[in-house]
């Protein structure tokens, strides 16, 4: 069935995808983007996929209303993302992911608008899962300075300070932001599920993992780890690999990300319900910087044993709720698609 959606953020990266996905799929596609600065070094592109993108803030009440005309669910896409600089960037973060979300719901509502996929991120657990051998599952406390500073970079049991094992985190994992973006991507989520219940709606939250591919945006403070260490090897100079390179993530390919949003709006589920977006193939942040390295003939990583205040340790998803409720499979596995994103264009 043909689906008329707005896409926010459809001149980003992921945006971008989704759009061009969307499109694809026979969904009927209106574009919008505020071409934030954070997100686009110059003037983001006039057009994705042949759908002219719309400039407007989500933070304008009066342009949302104008792109949500003759909408039925609108994919959500629009934030601004990553570390960020530091605190001074707090304002801008919740103005552009929170505000911009409450505007947009509250516009939906008016409009009679129902249906939201939303743009949610793994980030929202904090730490991944662990187990301890002897008190099974538990969450770790925030690692402290005074370790990272010694190298001991794994969280230990919060009871009896063992190592402890990862595990795979599932959408019922506590739910601990350690940074403001975590912070406001979490709000978001709660924006959603009380929208969703007061409407009624329907919101599909997909917390992505790692997100990389082609046109991916070059390194900014705003960038993921593997746009950081294309931009480097473009550059001449070796990714520098933070810890000790062990640290594991799991990293989605951007073709897959968009896929999955094309299954959430099929899906159209009613309340709030929320979903790991992952390959299901997890690695280690040292060995995605050597696969790099290797394939673009660049210098060899050097693992700094630095380390990023509020970083955590390992973020492994199951991603098996989304295929069982959404029919969504990753297709591309990481082996395959980061030799091929050495060599695919990145955003400038
Ligand atoms: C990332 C994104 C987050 C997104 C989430 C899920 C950023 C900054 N983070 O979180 O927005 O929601 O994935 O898709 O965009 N590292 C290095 N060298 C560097 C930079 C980072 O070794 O130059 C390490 C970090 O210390 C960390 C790992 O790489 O251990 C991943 O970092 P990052 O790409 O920022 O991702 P996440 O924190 O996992």
């Amino acid at each position: 069935m043909v689906t008329r959606v707005l896409v926010t953020g459809a001149a980003g990266f992921i945006g971008g995808h989704v759009t061009r996905a969307l499109l694809a799929a026979g969904h009927d596609v209106t574009a919008l983007d505020a071409g934030h600065p954070a997100a686009h070094r110059g003037a983001p592109p006039a057009t994705v996929g042949d759908v002219p993108v719309r400039a407007a803030d989500l933070r304008d009440a009066g342009a949302v209303r104008d792109a949500l005309t003759g909408v039925d669910a609108v994919v959500h896409q629009a934030a601004m993302v990553g570390m960020g600089v530091d605190l001074d960037d707090l304002p801008e973060y919740v103005g552009c992911n929170d505000l911009g979300t409450a505007v947009l719901l509250a516009q939906m509502a008016r409009a009679g608008v129902r249906r939201m996929v939303l743009a949610s991120s793994m980030v929202v657990y904090g730490e991944g899962g662990y187990a301890c051998a002897a008190h099974g599952p538990v969450r770790p406390e925030p690692r402290r300075t005074a370790d990272l500073e010694a190298g001991r970079f794994e969280p230990t049991c919060p009871r009896c300070a063992a190592d402890l094992t990862p595990t795979l985190v599932d959408e019922e994992a506590r739910l601990e932001p350690r940074s403001v973006y975590a912070a406001t991507k979490l709000a978001q989520e709660h924006l959603c599920a009380v929208w969703t219940a007061a409407c009624p709606g329907s919101v599909v939250a997909l917390r992505y993992h790692n997100v990389y591919g082609p046109g991916m945006p070059r390194d900014t403070p705003y960038s993921g780890v593997a746009a950081i260490f294309r931009s480097a090897l473009a550059d001449g100079r070796a990714p520098r690999v933070f810890e000790d390179g062990r640290q594991r993530r799991d990293f989605v390919h951007v073709t897959d990300v968009a896929a999955a949003n094309v299954a959430a709006l099929a899906a159209g589920r009613p309340g709030f319900r929320a979903y790991n977006v992952a390959s299901g193939s997890p690695t280690t942040i040292g060995a995605v910087a050597t696969a790099l390295a290797r394939t673009t003939g660049g210098p060899a990583p050097e693992v700094t044993g630095g380390f990023r205040a509020g970083d955590v340790r390992h973020v492994v998803a199951s991603p098996a709720r989304a295929a069982a409720e959404l029919g969504f499979r990753a297709a591309v596995d990481p082996a395959t698609g980061l030799t091929d994103f050495a060599a695919a264009p990145l955003r400038p």
